[in-house]
């Protein structure tokens, strides 16, 4: 696992000063590691009959599909204000400076259905906390909320759903 994690470069003073941005960039971009990650990751959800992971933009787009297709699921995609075309559920949430709002197709998930959510990195958690209560209102049953990799430090986890948290790496 410490192969995954140090291919992840350290970028700092992104996107502002005394902030070490963690890049998934690099390990998206060596074959062996992105086929491992994906690998990892859909093998702890295959037999538990997941119909649908729910994707992340953006860079959860990348991991949500590739773990989609290898657990035979579909896709539900969560998206940035005004990008997605039917009739929408729409989330505003708070950050440190101002809000954030994320949207998701009214029939991206049906009542019932099980799903895992997809991001890349787990920081303060506020995305997932938001895409969770998007999920849950829209009646799906969270399986569990995977990231590829969680800032510890940041505390997100505490403000997700107890036990339904994965990451498979930690910083
Ligand atoms: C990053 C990351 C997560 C979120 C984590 O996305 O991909 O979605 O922040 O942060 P949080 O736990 O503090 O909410 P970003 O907003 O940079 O969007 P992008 O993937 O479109 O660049």
């Amino acid at each position: 696992m410490n192969e995954l994690k140090d291919i992840i470069r350290d970028v700092p003073d992104f996107p502002k000063k005394g902030i070490i941005f963690k890049d998934i960039t690099t390990l998206l971009a060596d074959a062996p590691s992105f086929q491992r990650m994906v690998d990892l990751i859909a093998h702890r959800y295959v037999g538990k009959k997941i119909s649908k992971v729910v994707v992340v933009e953006a860079r959860g787009f990348v991991i949500g599909a590739a773990l989609a297709y290898k657990l035979g699921a579909g896709v539900a995609l969560v998206r940035k204000p005004g990008k997605l075309p039917s009739e929408t559920f729409s989330k505003t949430y708070q950050l440190e400076y101002g809000s954030d709002t994320l949207e998701i197709h009214t029939d991206a998930i049906t009542k019932g259905e099980r799903v895992i959510i997809a991001d890349d990195i787990l920081a303060t958690g506020g995305t997932m906390a938001t895409v969770v209560e998007m999920v849950e209102a829209l009646g799906g049953e969270i399986v569990e909320c995977c990231f590829l990799a969680e800032l510890e430090f940041l505390g997100g986890r505490k403000r997700l759903p107890e036990g339904k948290v994965y990451s498979l790496l930690t910083f």
